[in-house]
């Protein structure tokens, strides 16, 4: 796709007709989407939804200046009406599925899900088939995403070997690859053991890895379908109960305390694990230890399983009114640093089956913001920047990732979301960027379209659709 330079300064109007790319400017350069040497001007933003609506100009991959009618010496002028610039979204916990499911999901279509979601990096889950256990796995995975290059994806390499949980990985070679793995995670399962779990943990830090844990005692959720309490007895489903997430929480910020090494709770969902990792944050504050909570554990409770369809199904899974008002909360006062979606595609069979047979997880990448909207911005939990701090800058700054999650500032670089407040869109899985349909959130309508994503400076994503450096010239 060819851009040209702008010419004039169309006032407002749909952001898609006022691209200058259909405004066919003086000089014809015709620069390629992404370059380092292109201009794009963002018209009437509005960092962080404060204050009066500015220019953002984009040059070289940074914001290079931030003012009123800045001048139009731009290659592309987008148009923006408004839109709040908050930092483009940092997912710690994504499932792309390839290799082994690409029936499910792929590093592309993921990709184009999560630029479309308004993210610029995601951390893809080791366990896909093969596992993420190696180099060679976790450098494909990395290369997948360079060559799409729609978001920057970064492998999690698997604790254990074969996510099996009886010996370590190669964590130090996957650290060294050209993937430079810093998350490790056997997601799905849980390292049981603790002296495995300790020295993981002892072994990353002396690379400044992050564990990030699935936190399930898996003695405690044999056969488990449901979170266990009233709803699942009613049902007849085996629970699966709070303790054996806030057990593995405790031992772990215990371990991670004495070995100083470095800890993040995956997709924390009960009230107990908020409360426990509440005690321990405000005995020791410089622990390190984080916590992500998703989406649908801040909306969906264990109610919905009434009809028994699978597309509820999750691991944790969805838990009480009780459970998600604390985890708001938990979100609210920081004790939760971030939001990570655990996008989990699922291919139709192993979702439209009976519950015992079905897979656990769900869609997440393009409605986690519209969710987080709902569910924290809309009561007054969260201001835009604490959406940023939520959904950017704190999973950024855990996984230690120097050029995603900073300020919008000039001379930072230009990873970027433009967010339309106050639109509304309905959820179809079958419009989803992902291969697989499995959204919970079908036909809800959810806040806060995606006008546009850049990564360092280039758009890839604008208005629904994405835009490729490579593919379309
Ligand atoms: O619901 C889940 N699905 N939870 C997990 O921990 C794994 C994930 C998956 O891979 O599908």
């Amino acid at each position: 796709m060819n851009r040209r330079k702008d010419e004039g300064s169309p006032s407002g109007g749909d952001m898609a007709d006022a691209r200058s790319g259909d405004g066919r400017g003086t000089d014809g350069r015709g620069l390629d989407d992404g370059e380092a040497g292109d201009r794009v001007l963002l018209r009437g933003v509005r960092p962080y939804g404060e204050g009066e609506p500015v220019d953002l100009l984009v040059a070289g991959g940074r914001i290079a200046e931030i003012g009123t009618d800045l001048s139009t010496d731009a290659d592309e002028i987008l148009h923006a009406d408004g839109a709040i610039a908050l930092p483009g979204f940092v997912d710690l916990h994504t499932h792309l599925r390839e290799p082994g499911r690409e029936d499910a999901e792929t590093v592309e279509t993921g990709s184009v899900a999560a630029a479309l979601g308004g993210y610029t990096a995601v951390f893809a889950m080791a366990n896909t088939d093969p596992v993420a256990d190696n180099a060679v796995i976790v450098e494909h995975v990395w290369r997948r995403g360079r060559e799409v290059g729609l978001v920057d994806v970064h492998p999690v390499g698997a604790v254990t070997v074969g996510l099996k949980g009886s010996e370590l990985a190669e964590l130090g070679t996957m650290a060294r690859s050209a993937a430079g793995v810093r998350l490790f995670s056997d997601d799905g399962r849980c390292v049981d053991d603790p002296l495995l779990m300790r020295r993981a943990l002892e072994y990353t830090r002396v690379f400044g890895g992050v564990v990030a844990q699935h936190a399930e005692e898996p003695r405690l959720t044999v056969q488990a379908q449901a979170h266990e309490g009233a709803q699942a007895a009613r049902l007849g489903l085996t629970g699966w109960p709070a303790p054996a997430e806030e057990s593995i929480v405790a031992r772990d910020c215990m371990l991670a305390g004495h070995t100083a090494g470095t800890l993040h709770v995956c997709h924390v969902s009960t009230s107990g694990t908020a409360e426990f990792l509440r005690w321990w944050r405000s005995r020791d504050s410089t622990a390190a230890v984080s916590a992500e909570v998703t989406p649908h554990h801040l909306l969906l409770t264990d109610e919905l399983l009434g009809n028994y369809d699978p597309v509820h199904k999750v691991n944790p899974p969805l838990r009480t009114d009780a459970d998600v008002r604390a985890l708001r909360e938990a979100l609210a006062d920081g004790t939760v640093d971030c939001v990570a979606t655990d996008h989990a595609p699922h291919a139709e069979q192993d979702k439209d089956c009976e519950w015992s047979a079905a897979r656990p997880g769900m869609l997440g990448l393009q409605t986690a913001l519209g969710v987080v909207m709902h569910t924290m911005v809309e009561p007054g939990l969260l201001d835009w920047r604490g959406v940023a701090r939520v959904m950017s800058e704190r999973p950024a700054r855990i996984a230690g990732l120097a050029d995603q999650g900073r300020p919008v500032a000039e001379g930072e670089p230009a990873n970027l979301v433009l967010v339309d407040p106050g639109s509304r869109w309905t959820v179809r899985g079958a419009d989803l960027a992902s291969v697989s349909a499995n959204t919970p959130f079908e036909g809800m309508e959810l806040p806060g379209r995606i006008r546009a994503t850049m990564l360092r400076g280039r758009i890839t994503a604008h208005e629904g659709k994405v835009e490729r450096a490579e593919m379309e010239r």
